[in-house]
């Protein structure tokens, strides 16, 4: 008996994606560090790591620790700036026929905008995702992911400067995320993204001093998908625009929980660093569940389970 193959494509926000599947920022670098082990093509979309407007070197080290389901970083958003992105990283991903997302970041909202002007007029990009959460940074960062004035401040300044479409993405680290999540939409975001890291942080015993170089980091990884599941699960009811969820997703049993909680798409992040083919595997899983149950299209997952 022949198998209909299911139809895995999904729009998020204006972004057409062949599958379901893409990166977590910060996890995939640019792409070539993971060229030899997939072929990106198979890839929905690539987010590639944070770019900022001028090149950063990062926090001090250490800047990686290791906990029992998961791992905190404070990496502080090292990157080569975004003349230097646009010119030696893009055109590598221009030999690939993906969507790529370019995550920004910034310490002012000028600086967002900025941002948004400059690769709105560089070749290739498909979409921004904003990111207003990150725990690792002095300024701006998760600032602005915390106040839902300034998160729809960044949102309106972003979408101003850019005729792309504009995903942004929340911390966890809020007393109310569903209250970013509407303030953002009705700025104009259109998609959101979550979760970014967890803050936390870890001790040496032996030393009696913090682990990391920065003190505080970000936890990701198994560790972090109850309460990304959970937030994608609150976000769903309160805001109609698509999700983009992550955290924790490792296989794709934990990315299908993201769908029945109401994500439209999945990003893979530090299960990369386990094994670089998690995103080809978290793709093939989905496929084989959708065969299982019957199920012809993928956006049908999307919030089922808050279906009665
Ligand atoms: C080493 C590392 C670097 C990261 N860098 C960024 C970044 O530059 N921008 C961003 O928005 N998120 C960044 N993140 C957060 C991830 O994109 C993702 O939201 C988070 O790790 C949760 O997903 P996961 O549990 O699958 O890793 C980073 C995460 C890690 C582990």
């Amino acid at each position: 008996m022949s198998r209909i193959k299911p139809n895995l494509s999904v729009n998020v926000g204006g972004i057409l994606m062949k599958n379901p599947v893409t990166t977590a920022s910060g996890t995939f670098g640019f792409g070539p560090e993971y060229a030899p082990y997939l072929y990106l093509n198979r890839l929905g979309a690539i987010v590639v790591k944070g770019i900022t407007l001028l090149p950063r070197t990062g926090n001090p080290t250490p800047r990686l620790a290791e906990t029992p389901a998961g791992i905190l970083n404070s990496i502080g958003l090292q990157n080569p700036g975004v003349e230097r992105f646009i010119s030696e990283a893009l055109p590598f991903l221009a030999n690939y026929d993906l969507p790529v997302i370019v995550n920004i970041a910034g310490d002012t909202v000028d600086d967002y905008a900025l941002l948004a002007g400059k690769l709105s007029r560089a070749p290739g990009v498909a979409g921004l995702e904003v990111n207003i959460s990150c725990p690792n940074v002095k300024k701006g960062g998760m600032q602005f992911g915390s106040d839902p004035a300034m998160a729809a401040e960044v949102t309106r300044a972003v979408k101003a400067s850019t005729g792309l479409p504009v995903i942004v993405k929340l911390s966890p680290n809020v007393t109310s995320i569903v209250a970013v999540a509407e303030k953002v939409a009705e700025a104009g975001a259109d998609a959101l993204s979550m979760i970014n890291t967890v803050l936390g942080m870890a001790i040496d015993i032996k030393k009696k001093r913090p682990v990391l170089g920065n003190v505080l980091g970000g936890l990701s990884g198994p560790a972090v998908k109850p309460v990304a599941v959970r937030v994608v699960w609150q976000v769903y009811q309160a805001v109609k625009l698509p999700i983009i969820g992550m955290g924790g997703i490792t296989t794709a049993e934990d990315a299908i929980e993201f769908f029945l909680a109401g994500a439209t798409a999945v990003a893979v992040g530090t299960a990369n660093f386990i094994n670089p083919r998690a995103t080809m595997d978290v793709l093939k899983g989905i496929e084989n569940y959708l065969h299982e149950n019957g199920i012809n299209e993928i956006s049908e997952l999307t919030g089922l389970a808050q279906k009665t």
